[in-house]
């Protein structure tokens, strides 16, 4: 049976490729997607999820979320990495379909309500949906299946500080609600995603392969590989949204430990997660005070990229 999942997400070059995933991928029924602000304003990630469902001609609901952090000021999306419209300024058509009229928080409550035990949440981009469906409804901690969450980061060190990854950093009051609800969760951070380079042979099989979807993804792409160029050195981009889509399908290619997980809300470290490894025992007992989790702390990045590359081109 196909696993009925909510895909959350800030489209985003890297959301774009894994959008495409859920749609393409046999065993993953995609009840809809959710949007927030992050890599785009909340506007322009809702136009790209309903386009980016469109041009592989699928009907998928869409449903608007978060505006802007819960606490925090918002900072300015960053065009730099993703374009001014998410998509790496490729031209893009205007979606013929509207979004849901019911708030992504809602249609995470409904959708979860509807089938307990079944719905699988994979969040990509800051964590305020999450956590107002939360807060709407804390009985969804109890009835959807299991939380899947790219960002953070254990050991690798962070993208947009020293220590912080962006999707935690750019909502941690969120992201501290989510990752401690008590629901069964998974965070993969960028000790996996940034194990895997998919280079441009890689994405031009994809395109080829994806029709009118595979030219945003291509186009996409294109400018994501130029900053990933001067920022990390690395002839490829860490297709990172799809990590997390890769860990649902193929978790054998990830290293989990089970722990605790913290994340520092304010302050300089703000956004940073912390991880204390359920084996050890540490000097005070706050580390052991919240829920247990899995975090991933490595991956096998070449067939991850793989198994991405397959999944786009069958
Ligand atoms: C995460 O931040 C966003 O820019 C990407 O889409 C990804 O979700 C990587 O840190
Ligand atoms: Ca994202």
């Amino acid at each position: 049976m196909a696993t009925p999942l909510i895909f959350d997400t800030d489209p985003g070059v890297d959301d774009a490729q894994a959008i495409a995933i859920a749609l393409a991928h046999p065993e993953i029924e995609l009840l809809g997607m959710t949007t927030t602000y992050g890599n785009v304003d909340i506007d322009t990630a809702t136009t790209n999820a309903l386009l980016l469902a469109e041009l592989a001609n699928q009907r998928i609901p869409v449903a608007q979320g978060a505006a802007a952090p819960l606490i925090k000021l918002k900072h300015p999306a960053p065009a730099h990495i993703h374009g001014d419209n998410g998509l790496g300024n490729h031209p893009l058509p205007v979606p013929s379909h509207r979004a849901e009229t019911i708030s992504a928080p809602q249609f995470i409550v409904e959708q979860v309500n509807a089938r307990p035990g079944e719905v699988t949440l994979v969040a990509v981009g800051p964590l305020g949906n999450l956590a107002t469906a939360l807060q709407l409804d804390p009985g969804i901690v109890d009835r959807v299946k299991q939380v899947v969450v790219m960002g953070g980061s254990i050991r690798e060190g962070g993208n947009v500080t020293p220590v912080a990854e962006a999707n935690i950093f750019n909502d941690p009051h969120a992201a501290a609600r989510v990752l401690t609800a008590g629901w069964p969760l998974t965070l993969v951070g960028l000790d996996a995603t940034h194990r895997c380079v998919l280079g441009p042979a890689q994405m031009d099989k994809i395109a080829a392969a994806q029709g009118k979807l595979g030219d945003v993804l291509a186009g996409s792409y294109a400018f994501y590989r130029a900053f990933y160029r001067t920022a990390l050195d690395i002839d490829g981009c860490c297709p990172h949204d799809s990590c997390a889509l890769a860990w649902l399908m193929r978790p054998e290619l990830f290293t989990t430990a089970r722990g605790h997980l913290n994340v520092v809300t304010d302050g300089d470290a703000e956004g940073q997660t912390l991880f204390a490894p359920q084996e050890r025992t540490f000097i005070d007992p706050r580390w052991a005070r919240t829920p247990l989790v899995d975090v991933c702390m490595n991956a096998d990045g070449e067939a991850i990229v793989d198994w991405i590359v397959e999944t786009l081109t069958r």
